[in-house]
C-alpha cells in the first residue's frame, strides 16, 4: 500500500516493560529462556530488563544475572532501562550494547516514576549520554504519557514535542513516544506524531502504545500511514508502568505482526515462533494470553 512503509523493526518490550509489573517471581532461567525465544523468532530488539532501585521495580532485581546468562545472538540488540548514572554504570559492567533513557511529557507522572522533575530527569542523562558516547553504546529515549497523564489528564503536544527535541539534542538515536494509558485514539496519535516529526525526523521516531482501551492497533496503523517505521510491542500483551494506575499491556506483539502480515509488510518475524514464545510466558506466569491470536486454539 503506498502509504505504508514496506519494512517495520518491532522493539520487543516484552522481557523489561512486559514483566516488570508481575506481581508472581519469575525464575531468572525463565525470563533467559524467554528472551532466547523471542530472538529465535526473528525479533532484532529485545528491551532486556532495567537498571533502576530494586525495590522500585522487584521483578528486574535480576538484571545483572539476566544479562550474564543470555546467550547474545549475533545482530540482535538487548537494550536496557536506565534512569541515572547508577545504573549506567550497572549496565556498563553487564555489557549492555544499548541503553534506553526514559522520562515523560507530564511533570507529575515523572516525579512519581523517578523521584524528578522533567528537566531534571534530563540532567541526570547529561552523564549517561557521556558514557555511552565513550563506550560506543547507543541511546534511545522514551516519552511517557504522550497521549495523556495518568494524574494530569490531557497532555499539549508542544510539551510533548519540546521534550523530543531535548532527547534528540542528547544524542538519542531513536525516541519512542509511549502512549503509558492507552489514552490515545488515531487522529489524536496521528496528529502528535506528525508534529513531534517537525522537531526530530520520522526515521528516528518510534510508537509505544499501551492497549488499555483497546485503542493500539487502530493507533500504531494511524501512526504507519504518518510515515513511523519502529513499533514497540509486548509478547502476549504483557506490560506496565506501576506508578501509571489502570495502565495495562503493551500492543501484543502476535496481533501486531499478523496485522503487518495482512498489510504486506515485512517485520522478519515468525509468527508460530513468536505463538510459541507468548505460550511459553503465559505458562510461566500461570494465565491465558493477552493476545487475540494467543486464544485462538492451535492446531
Ligand atoms: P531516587 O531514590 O531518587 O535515587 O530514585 P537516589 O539517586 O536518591 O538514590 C537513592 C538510593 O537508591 C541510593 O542508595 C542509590 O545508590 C540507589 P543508598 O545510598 O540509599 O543505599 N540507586 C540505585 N540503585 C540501583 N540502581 C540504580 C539506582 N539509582 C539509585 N539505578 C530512581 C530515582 C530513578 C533510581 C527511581 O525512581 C527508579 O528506579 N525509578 C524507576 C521506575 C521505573 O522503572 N518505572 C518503569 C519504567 S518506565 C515505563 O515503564 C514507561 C515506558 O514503558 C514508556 C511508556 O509506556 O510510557 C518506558
Ligand atoms: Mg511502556
Amino acid at each position: 500500500m503506498a502509504d505504508l512503509p514496506g519494512t517495520v523493526r518491532i522493539v520487543e518490550v516484552g522481557p523489561r516493560d512486559g514483566l516488570q509489573n508481575e506481581q508472581k517471581p519469575v525464575h531468572t532461567d525463565v525470563k533467559i529462556e524467554f528472551i532466547e525465544r523471542l530472538s529465535a523468532a526473528g525479533l532484532t530488539t529485545i528491551e532486556t530488563t532495567s537498571f533502576v532501585r530494586p525495590d522500585w521495580i522487584p521483578q528486574l532485581a535480576d538484571a545483572e544475572a539476566v544479562m550474564r546468562g543470555l546467550r547474545r545472538r549475533r545482530g540482535v540488540s538487548y537494550p536496557v532501562l536506565v534512569p541515572n548514572e547508577k545504573g549506567m554504570q550497572r549496565a556498563l559492567a553487564a555489557e549492555a550494547d544499548e541503553v534506553a533513557v526514559f522520562t515523560a511529557a507530564s511533570e507529575t507522572f515523572n516525579q512519581k516514576n523517578t523521584n524528578a522533575g522533567i528537566d531534571e530527569s534530563l540532567n541526570r542523562f547529561q552523564s549517561i549520554a557521556t558514557l555511552a558516547k565513550e563506550h560506543g553504546v547507543r541511546m534511545r529515549g522514551y516519552i511517557s504519557c504522550v497521549l495523556g497523564c495518568p494524574y494530569e489528564g490531557d497532555v499539549a503536544v508542544a510539551k510533548v514535542t519540546d521534550v523530543a527535541g531535548k532527547l534528540d539534542a542528547l544524542g538519542c538515536y531513536e525516541i519512542s513516544l509511549g502512549d503509558t494509558i492507552g489514552a490515545g485514539t488515531p487522529g489524536a496519535a496521528r496528529t502528535m506524531l506528525e508534529t513531534v516529526a517537525h522537531r526530530v525526523p520520522m526515521e528516528r521516531l518510534a510508537v509505544h502504545f499501551h492497549d488499555t482501551r483497546g485503542q493500539a492497533l487502530a493507533n500504531i496503523y494511524a501512526c504507519l500511514q504518518a510515515g513511523v517505521s519502529v513499533v514497540d510491542a509486548s509478547v502476549s500483551g504483557l506490560g506496565g508502568c506501576p506508578y501509571a494506575g489502570g495502565a495495562t499491556g503493551n500492543v501484543a506483539t502476535e496481533d501486531l505482526v499478523y496485522m503487518l502480515e495482512g498489510l504486506g509488510i515485512e517485520t522478519g518475524v515468525s509468527l508460530p515462533d513468536l505463538l510459541d514464545a507468548g505460550a511459553f510466558i503465559s505458562e510461566a506466569l500461570e494465565r491465558q494470553p493477552a493476545s487475540k491470536l494467543g486464544r485462538i486454539p492451535r492446531k
